[in-house]
């Protein structure tokens, strides 16, 4: 098989013929992260309908709306301070931000007025793409390549399962190796003393916590909360789950179940206390339940009639969405949400209110 980008599989084949077997976290570095050949860093990466896989975000717009309530419910226990920054990873082509701020413009003018947005983007065709779609928004978004100190909200959605793992399993690991050009896995004996699995997660994790004054995080992603990391990989392209990370390298998308419990342990000791874990069905029922509101939408200079019939068409696609990203057979249990926080005051957010103890949830120790 070993299909994909031929620059890409012929440089990932000569680094190991170079220096032999490389971890998996290393081949999936270059499949998705090469810096002018990967999946995303080459800007090849699309989602939605016509691209390779649905995110909540491509579900359309009523996931930003939502967060965007809950984003200007922490501005409101943050003391509605004069500037708060809402700080995305991971962000990309912008319809995301673009949903967030077109809400929040509407339903929460002082938190708009209050906000900065900043887009944590590394990679510079996806800049440019995100500055498209934020056209309208100029005034109000930033972009930055790496993190920067803030006061505000962290989110992202299917950041952390796109990140690099090493696979381990039963005192093994797999390592990439090449059986003539085609590349094999190779199991070697776990060395004592190495690496987490995880470990571009919980660095990731170690980098928000330093940079986050005060405030929350919010992650959105799909995992387990077991203190077992299963290690199953997810390789998709064009909406079709392929057999083996070696197929479409480059051209086809890699992720990992997220393991929540590592997550948080290391959060925790990081100094970020847990304020929420819930499915994604009872957070954003939590939200919907809260300010209902959102579910209806009004054109701008209406009328009787023409907001009948604006509203039928709205409530049926409002409708769609949300049976999209609630029923659990869809997006609704798949997903989970986890807040973290800093500094924030101890009451739930309304994301959480239907949500269990997280610690238990999770399996945390006290
Ligand atoms: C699965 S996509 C999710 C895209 C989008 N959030 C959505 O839900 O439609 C993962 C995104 O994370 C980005 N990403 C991975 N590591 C990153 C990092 N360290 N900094 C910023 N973005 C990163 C990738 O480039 C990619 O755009």
């Amino acid at each position: 098989m070993n299909t994909g980008s031929p620059v890409l599989v012929e440089f990932i084949r000569s680094e190991i013929r170079k220096h032999g077997p490389q971890s998996f976290a290393w081949f999936m570095q270059q499949a998705l992260y090469h810096p002018e050949h990967g999946y995303y860093s080459s800007g090849r990466c699309a989602i939605g309908r016509k691209g390779d896989y649905f995110t909540n975000v491509s579900v359309g717009s009523l996931f930003g709306q939502l967060l965007g309530a809950q984003f200007a419910e922490i501005w409101e226990r943050l003391g509605k301070i004069d500037d708060i920054v809402i700080v995305e990873q991971g962000a990309h082509d912008g319809q995301f931000a673009r949903d967030v701020l077109q809400s929040v413009q509407k339903r929460a003018p002082g938190f708009f007025e209050a906000l900065r947005y900043r887009i944590v983007e590394p990679f510079p065709i996806l800049q440019q793409r995100q500055q498209r779609t934020l056209e309208g928004f100029r005034e109000k978004v930033e972009w930055r390549d790496s993190l920067q100190p803030f006061v505000g909200v962290h989110f992202s959605n299917e950041l952390l399962d796109a990140m690099p793992v090493r696979l381990i399993g039963d005192g093994k690991e797999k390592f990439v190796g090449l059986d003539g050009d085609k590349f094999v896995f190779v199991e070697r004996p776990l060395s004592q003393g190495k690496d987490a699995f995880n470990r571009a997660a919980l660095d990731w994790v170690d980098q928000v916590a330093a940079n986050l004054h005060r405030g929350y995080v919010i992650a959105v992603d799909y995992g387990h909360s077991g203190d077992e990391f299963q290690g199953n990989l997810h390789v998709r392209a064009q909406h079709r789950h392929l057999d083996s990370p070696f197929d479409q390298i480059g051209y086809a998308d890699i992720t990992t179940h997220v393991h929540w419990q590592s997550i948080v342990e290391r959060a925790q000791s990081n100094g970020l206390r847990i304020a929420g874990f819930a499915d994604q069905h009872h957070f954003l029922t939590g939200i919907v339940s809260t300010w209902p509101d959102l579910l209806q939408a009004r054109p701008e200079n209406s009328t009787a009639l023409s907001n009948q019939v604006f509203n039928a068409g709205v409530d049926r696609r409002i409708k769609r969405q949300l049976q999209t990203l609630l029923h659990p057979e869809l997006l609704g249990r798949a997903f989970q949400v986890i807040a973290l926080e800093k500094d924030s005051g101890a009451p739930r957010l309304a994301g959480f209110k239907f949500g269990r103890d997280p610690k238990s949830e999770l399996g945390l120790i006290e």
